[in-house]
């Protein structure tokens, strides 16, 4: 017998060369965490999400030392507000609760990248991501709060404002907002391709922040679309956008892929509530191993080409990256 094959196996027999030929690798320094901050007091489990807490204030600080003990280098703060009104005035107040926890952990630890999600869904009682008139979601008479949100962030020392609202020109008030401030420095991590998704199901939940009317797909994409994604990143990268995000994570790898090969700006993957939730709810039933299906995910996401990975697992990642050496 006379064969003509190739010999893929070669390569996988010996550990040390197989890890020498991996082409892909995770490191916590890809990871940002989000995390819940509250007026409350103490530490509430998100019941929806395992391992997740609505943190107080006090709280907040003990998270940033285990963060900061874990090596995690950077967090994304929500915040879930003491009032909600019609112009979502706490998003953008100097005592509002981001504003307050951004604040706390540059004080605990000011070496960590402090980000957070700018947006009015959590501040006002219809629960959407702009200004509400009847049933319209408003865009432009949104830019403005939004960009007073960013700019209140930046003012409490944030290193970095996330927009998530997914309102037409939102990178570019904001960027102008925080240059005629001054704050000519700091990045904009856009939302650039957003889903309207299902997966954000615990988020609401933890954030409080669902729709009371309505859905959000009047601004949020529609799952099916991927020459959208490109329109959308496009105009983000045109509007002075310094890192792109591609959300939901799992079911959008080919997005993740497609705008990498796109545009020449780092991205960003939001592994959401939702992708988090099912593997932990599966894991809990001892019907996968969680690790490795949780290291399985990161490294997917990383191949599809996201150098930056948001996600709720990062303290578990930390801790099997410090556990495998
Ligand atoms: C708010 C916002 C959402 C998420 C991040 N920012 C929810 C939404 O748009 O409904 C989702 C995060 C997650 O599911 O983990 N604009
Ligand atoms: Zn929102």
């Amino acid at each position: 017998m006379n064969l003509q094959f190739e010999r893929h196996r070669r390569l996988r027999n010996h550990p040390i060369l197989r890890e020498m030929v991996r082409e892909t690798q995770v490191h916590i320094s890809d990871f940002m965490y989000p995390l819940f901050v509250t007026h409350d007091e103490g530490r509430h489990p998100v019941l929806s999400m395992p391992g997740v807490d609505h943190l107080s204030l006090e709280e907040l600080k003990r998270e940033v030392e285990t963060l900061s003990e874990l090596g995690i280098p950077s967090l994304m703060i929500f915040g879930i507000p003491a009032i909600k009104d019609d112009l979502s005035s706490e998003a953008y107040a100097e005592e509002g609760i981001v504003q307050q926890a951004i604040r706390v952990v540059k004080q605990e630890n000011p070496k960590l990248l402090v980000a957070t999600d700018v947006c009015l869904c959590q501040y006002n009682p219809a629960g959407h991501c702009g200004i509400v008139h009847g049933d319209q979601i408003v865009n432009d008479e949104s830019l403005e709060l939004l960009a007073q949100t960013a700019l209140s962030h930046v003012i409490a020392g944030a290193d970095l404002v996330a927009p998530s609202d997914m309102m037409d020109g939102r990178v570019a008030a904001i960027r102008a907002k925080l240059d005629e401030a001054g704050f000519v420095q700091t990045p904009i991590m856009a939302y650039s391709v957003k889903y309207a998704s299902a997966f954000y199901g615990p988020f609401r939940e933890a954030a409080h922040s669902a729709p009371a009317f309505g859905d959000r797909r009047s601004y949020q994409m529609d799952p099916a679309n991927l020459r959208e994604a490109i329109r959308e990143a496009r105009s983000d990268v045109a509007e002075g956008a310094d890192i792109l995000m591609v959300k939901p994570a799992l079911a959008y790898m080919d997005v993740i892929r497609a705008v990498k090969e796109s545009f020449d700006l780092p991205l960003a993957a939001y592994n959401v509530s939702g992708e988090y939730a099912m593997v932990k709810a599966a894991a809990m039933q001892g019907w996968i191993d969680e690790r490795s299906v949780v290291m399985e995910m990161m490294t997917g996401l990383k191949r599809a080409g996201a150098e930056i990975l948001i996600s709720y697992f990062a303290k578990d990642v930390a801790r099997y990256l410090r556990e495998s050496g």
